[in-house]
């Protein structure tokens, strides 16, 4: 979820698969010095990429930050003035509406003439403008000044956050005063209670809040122990009354869900002029929340957290090594922050479901499965298998007990589908990638049902429509569906996306052995073109674009809708396709580009489109005209997709077209909203040059941005190193003229998963025109009904 010419030569040169082995060398290339530097978490956090730039630990349930009014869908947002408050759990680069941020606690030096009701109590007032140059942000920290005096820092360990706040003014009067506010950010509070322990200053909040891409309420827990500062007075507040006398505060839904209130505690002059505040979060209790803390945080040791904070992310970070020579420091900043992004979230609450029993892991902020499919799991897929595995055993363990697998979740709660059943991609893609530990029987009773049984409300879970699904082979416009409700729009992207996760349904079932199976959905796999109009036509501003036939919206009858082929490009209409009643047949793009979905049979898309030139030149002209918008994921595989016309040099210029112009070390260096680390995952394959065909076991070559890279995989220990010769950092040369694979010619232009788990060495010898290497037909990816 996201928004905000052509050149057709004749191939170039000849390649020698001759060229001499050289020596295989299996060792990684050093990573450059401390590849942390690299990280920089601010990248993505103004103009709408929503990116978390606070502490966390990776995939970790606690996120601290400073939380900001304004876009602050992540809390912190660079293009904001003032800080109302510092909170604990946050999403990373969602849409939808602000996430989380339960709980925030605000800190101001005294309150003025020593009087609490003269100090600022609700979130407007209290609010304080920041200092731009004051923000730090690194793995595991940050770090702002306030106007009023405070200067902030934080980090985390997996269920609790650690603050510690300075003075900038040390005068006599330094009384600190603290509060918690029973608010989250967006603004969701149903009811919630506080309370402050007057001998310890001990504060706890719970509430019931709702998500913020979903359906439901979710209850959250906060506890806050004080150090460093002898405590002076407690009591609770609201709006901004306070009351010394009391120690709990309970709110209803009559309060309104804006109005703060809550709990405070005041210090007496902190010796060293430094307090800290230790805060554990739970879904389960209060106790939960205090005894996560007190486990997670014994010695209140601010720089060990920080630094443990840090060993994480590296040894995460670690299974990747680049040579570095030549490439640029932004460019680096670039890809290692890419790839940190994608372990923010999911996030693990293991311990913390409220809502079942159970041994298996649960994993949270899945959002939205829509966004990740693509390229997010499968690069955790090559980075982090074991968590991909876990991830997948907590998708299945939320079929077993809600009953179907989630598009979206977050909160606890079930998330708004985007499209198809896109779980069925990420379940088939580990199935075929053999991801360990994985009770695959019943993954396949998940997708399965997906496929055949509507859910009561299919705007959170399963497949609308799949009556005409069945009876017409595609999802009509203006369907008529008595089995369950949903929103009715998106019957073209739906059809497509249906399509798509049959066919992986099919694979699942191949691998299987249900033949039967097997054939039903490579049946329905085909579904896709029978909402293609074969005499569609596509004009821009009047012009027409020369090409004949796009995806159209359809009648159950069988008759034609029309929406304009370029509808919800950035050419017309940009906004107009999101997931409100009143969206239309394609989802947040247009029909043009999702006439390019039908990966697992693109020799038949190609022949459709009238064959490979013909495909080719209108695959250059959705980029080069202006109509795809690569801040949005479905933008994704487009860019790789002149593989299967027998162009793989296009695609590497493509990528070289997109990286860095869209994607930069600046604060709004994000194109789209960065979608729990969908835009980073695509920089750090896109980089890395394997695009992974989600759901498939293919992965396309381009060259690697670096002269070097390697992945080691976890599970095997194995190295795959992928070497350009003839590097050129200037990416002139960034045309393959031939391949090998551990010494011998590899002219498939893309490889399967084994590279990976064997390990072994793929050479690319660069050139600076395109050459036939990766074009013949035998060397195209796998498509289903081949290719003539
Ligand atoms: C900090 O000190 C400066 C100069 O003494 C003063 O102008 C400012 O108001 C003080 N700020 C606070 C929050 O006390
Ligand atoms: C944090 O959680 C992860 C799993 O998500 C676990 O591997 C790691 O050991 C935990 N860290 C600590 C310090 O407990
Ligand atoms: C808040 O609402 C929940 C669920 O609706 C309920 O269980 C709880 O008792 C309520 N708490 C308060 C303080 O009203
Ligand atoms: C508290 O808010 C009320 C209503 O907005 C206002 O009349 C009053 O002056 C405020 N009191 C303080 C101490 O700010
Ligand atoms: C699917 O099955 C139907 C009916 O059996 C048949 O008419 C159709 O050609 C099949 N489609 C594909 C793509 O195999
Ligand atoms: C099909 O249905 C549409 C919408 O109800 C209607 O406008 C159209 O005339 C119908 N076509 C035929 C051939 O019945
Ligand atoms: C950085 O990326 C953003 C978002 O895609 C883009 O708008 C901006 O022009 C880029 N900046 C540069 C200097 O390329
Ligand atoms: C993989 O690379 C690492 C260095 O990152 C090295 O220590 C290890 O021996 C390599 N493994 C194999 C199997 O080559």
């Amino acid at each position: 979820m996201s928004r905000l010419s052509l050149r057709l030569g004749l191939l170039g040169g000849f390649s020698t698969f001759l060229f001499d082995s050289s020596v295989i060398a299996l060792e990684n290339a050093p990573n450059d010095g401390d590849i942390l530097k690299h990280v920089d978490p601010l990248i993505g956090t103004a103009k709408g990429g929503h990116v978390f730039a606070g502490a966390t630990l990776p995939y970790g349930m606690a996120k601290a930050v400073a939380d900001t009014a304004g876009e602050n869908q992540a809390g912190f947002a660079y293009d904001t003035e003032v800080v109302t408050g510092f909170s604990h759990m946050h999403d990373d680069g969602t849409g939808g509406s602000p996430s989380m941020g339960n709980f925030p606690i605000f800190v101001q030096a005294n309150c003025p003439h020593d009087d609490l009701n003269q100090c600022k109590w609700q979130q407007s007032d209290r609010a304080s403008a920041w200092d731009k140059k004051s923000v730090k942000a690194r793995p595991g920290y940050f770090g702002i000044s306030l106007e009023n005096g405070v200067h902030a820092e934080m980090t985390t360990t997996n269920r609790s956050a650690l603050y510690k706040f300075g003075f900038t003014n040390t005068s006599e009067s330094l009384s600190p005063l603290i509060l918690l506010d029973l608010m989250d950010l967006p603004q969701s509070r149903r009811n919630g209670t506080a309370e402050v322990d007057p001998e310890t200053g001990r504060l706890t909040g719970s509430g019931v809040f709702a998500p913020s891409f979903g359906i439901g309420t979710y209850k959250s827990y906060a506890c806050v122990d004080f150090k460093g500062a002898e405590l002076r007075s407690t009591g609770i507040w609201a709006k901004n009354r306070t009351n010394s006398e009391r120690k709990t505060l309970e709110l209803g839904a009559n309060i309104g869900s804006t109005a703060s209130a809550g709990s405070f505690a005041r210090f007496h002059a902190p010796a060293d002029g430094i307090i800290l505040a230790r805060v554990g979060v739970s879904f389960i209790s209060t106790q939960q929340a205090c005894s996560n803390a007190e486990r997670e945080q014994p010695d209140w040791d601010f720089e060990g957290t920080v630094s443990a904070a840090e060993s994480a992310w590296k040894k995460k970070l670690d299974v990747v090594s680049v040579d570095t020579t030549g490439v640029s420091s932004d460019l680096q900043t670039i890809f290692w922050s890419g790839l940190y992004r994608t372990m923010i979230s999911p996030q693990d609450y293991t311990g913390e479901n409220p809502l079942w029993k159970s041994d298996e892991p649960y994993y949270d902020s899945f959002y939205c499965i829509w966004d990740s499919f693509r390229s997010i799991h499968p690069l955790l897929t090559l980075v982090d298998p074991h968590s991909q595995s876990v991830m997948i055993r907590s998708l299945i363990d939320t079929y077993r007990h809600e009953g179907y697998l989630p598009d979206c979740r977050m909160s606890l709660c079930k998330g708004n589908t985007q499209g198809g059943s896109n779980a069925d991609v990420v379940i088939a893609d580990g199935y075929l990638k053999k991801i360990p530990g994985v009770d695959w029987d019943t993954a396949y009773e998940a997708v399965v049902k997906d496929a055949e049984v509507e859910p009561p409300n299919w705007d959170v879970e399963g497949r609308g429509g799949l009556q005409s699904w069945k009876n017409l082979g595609y999802i009509p416009y203006q369907d008529h569906d008595t089995y369950g409700k949903g929103t009715h729009t998106r019957s073209v992207s739906r059809t497509v996306e249906y399509a798509y996760n049959d066919f992986c349904i099919a694979e699942m079932a191949q691998g299987m052995g249900l033949k039967a199976d097997q054939e039903k959905y490579t049946n329905r796999s085909g579904n896709w073109a029978h909402v293609f109009k074969a005499d569609q036509k596509s004009s821009i501003k009047g012009v027409d674009t020369g090409f004949t036939g796009y995806l159209q919206p359809r009648y159950a009858n069988g008759t034609w809708a029309y929406q304009d082929p370029i509808f919800c490009s950035p050419l017309l209409n940009f906004d107009s396709c999101y997931l409100n009643p009143d969206g239309h047949e394609t989802y947040e793009g247009s029909a043009w580009m999702y006439t390019f979905f039908a990966p697992h049979d693109m020799g038949s898309l190609i022949k459709t489109l009238g064959g490979a030139e013909s495909f080719t030149s209108r695959l250059s002209y959705l980029h080069d005209s202006g109509l795809l918008y690569v801040g949005d994921e479905q933008a994704f595989l487009p860019v790789y997709q002149f593989h299967y016309a027998g162009r793989p040099g296009l695609s590497a210029k493509q990528s070289h077209f997109y990286i860095p112009s869209q994607f930069n070390t600046s604060v709004n260096g994000l194109a789209g909203n960065d979608d729990s680390g969908a835009m980073g995952s695509f920089i750090v394959l896109s980089m890395m040059g394997v695009w992974p065909v989600a759901g498939q076991d293919v992965y396309l070559i381009t060259p690697p941005f670096f002269e070097e890279i390697s992945v080691r995989n976890d599970l095997t220990g194995n190295n795959l190193t992928i070497r350009n010769i003839n590097f050129d950092s200037s990416y002139k040369s960034i045309y393959i003229q031939s391949a090998k694979w551990n010494g011998k010619p590899w002219t498939k232009n893309w490889f399967t998963h084994e590279f990976f788990t064997k390990g072994g060495v793929l050479e690319l010898e660069l050139g600076p025109k395109e050459s036939q290497w990766g074009t013949h037909i035998e060397d195209l990816p796998p498509s289903l009904s081949g290719y003539e």
